[in-house]
């Protein structure tokens, strides 16, 4: 059988993304199974790990068997042995990094958000189909067990009309004063590309319009929870950025729902994040994992009592949904398809159109909070 090796960079490699998702579950699986089948070869990647720190980048190169890393991010991208740039960095570097790629004559493969904003993705984008490069986004989430079997409930028709929506998402994030903050201080820096909106909204616009359908229009309120925190070397700093956020969106199909988003929040509910759907003929929620229906032949008769508690056990009545298939990880599937479309053409939908529009939601709601009106999301041109 044919092999080909594909030269990939992997920029931010020490990160905890790209060092656990991308490298360790997804490129090493596919380096470590000899290859990926692509119609009558098989595509084997070649690495090229990219980090600040040179000990670091050395250390992960050396735990993970890849031979081949380097500090050199401009070096990387002059190497041609090296067709792909995949980029799992920090945020507010992605649109430099993005650019310099392309400019190599780079295909280039990159984390969310895609872009500070839709305007750049949009030049971005542009640049890179005027070099003829293929372009795409990581949409990892949509692949989870919880949203493949909402989404399998959906195509199978279980819903009826889809009447509307609710997105909960969030759990507390240490302040960093007595407990350990558990994500990077760069989330809460503007100026790093920080920001609840930027960083979690790009999921919930393919996550929402996979599942349900096109968005219309959103109105958003954010705010910060927690203006003071402290940062990985024990220094205090402020907050210039939302930790919390509420929106409505109207659906094209005229269904409203509701994202609830926030790091600063306490966990009552069946997973960090859930989505529950709700039609004219059932009622699903979904977590990342599990997922539980309500038919309309279950569905009970809710009463309430001002004087007393009913204890009525609203959760009896909804069944989980049984695994029916396989469920791979998210960012391993993502690359297997970026890779058919990288070698033999194949149908991608995750691009960084798709990237972009991404961004559009998490933009169009801070526009939504600053003008204090509804947003309409318009399709790209
Ligand atoms: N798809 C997902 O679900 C998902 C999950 C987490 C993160 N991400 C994205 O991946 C990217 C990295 O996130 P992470 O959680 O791995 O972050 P991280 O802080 O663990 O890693 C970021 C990388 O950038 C480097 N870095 C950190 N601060 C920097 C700075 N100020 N200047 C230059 N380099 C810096 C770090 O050394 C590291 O290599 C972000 O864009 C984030 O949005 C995506």
């Amino acid at each position: 059988m044919a092999t080909t090796t594909l030269g990939i960079v992997v920029n931010g490699a020490t990160g905890r993304i790209a060092s656990t998702q991308h490298l360790e579950q997804a490129l090493l699986v596919i380096r470590n199974a000899g290859g990926l089948q692509v119609g009558d070869q098989r595509v084997i990647p070649r690495l090229l790990l990219v980090g600040r720190d040179k000990e670091r980048v050395s250390n992960i190169a050396q735990k993970l068997d890849i031979p081949d890393w380097t500090t050199d991010l401009d070096g990387a991208l002059s190497d041609s042995a090296y067709s792909v740039v995949f980029d799992g960095a920090v945020t507010h570097q992605r649109e430099t990094v993005i650019e310099k790629a392309i400019a190599a004559k780079k295909h280039i493969y990159v984390e969310k958000p895609v872009a500070p904003s839709v305007k750049r993705g949009a030049e971005l984008l542009r640049a890179a189909e005027s070099r003829n490069l293929k372009h795409g986004a990581v949409e990892d989430k949509i692949y989870l067990p919880g949203l493949q079997k909402l989404s399998d409930l959906m195509k199978n028709g279980f819903f009826g009309r889809v009447i509307g929506f609710r997105l909960d998402f969030g759990w507390w994030v240490f302040d960093g004063e007595q407990i350990p903050c558990q994500r990077p201080s760069w989330n809460y820096q503007k100026a790093a590309g920080g920001g609840l909106l930027l960083d979690m909204y790009p999921h919930w616009r393919y996550i929402l319009e996979e599942i349900i359908g096109r968005i219309r229009r959103v109105v958003s309120a954010s705010s910060t929870a927690t203006p003071e925190r402290v940062d990985e070397t024990g220094k205090k700093y402020d907050v210039d950025v939302d930790d919390t956020s509420s929106t409505i969106v109207e659906l094209e199909n005229g269904a409203f729902g509701t994202i609830i988003s926030s790091w600063a929040t306490r966990v009552r509910r069946d997973d960090v994040f859930t989505l529950q759907i709700d039609g004219t003929n059932g009622s699903a929620l979904g977590g990342f994992h599990r997922c539980w229906a309500q038919p309309m032949a279950t569905t009970p008769h809710a009463r309430w009592n001002p004087n007393f508690d009913m204890e009525q056990d609203f959760r009896k009545d909804w069944k989980e949904v049984p695994p029916s298939k396989p469920y791979r990880n998210g960012y391993l599937v993502g690359w297997e398809n970026f890779i058919r479309h990288l070698v033999a053409d194949a149908p991608f939908k995750s691009t960084m159109r798709a990237g972009i529009r991404d961004v559009q939601l998490a933009e169009a709601c801070y526009e939504s909070f600053v003008e204090r009106r509804w947003i309409d999301l318009v399709d790209l041109p």
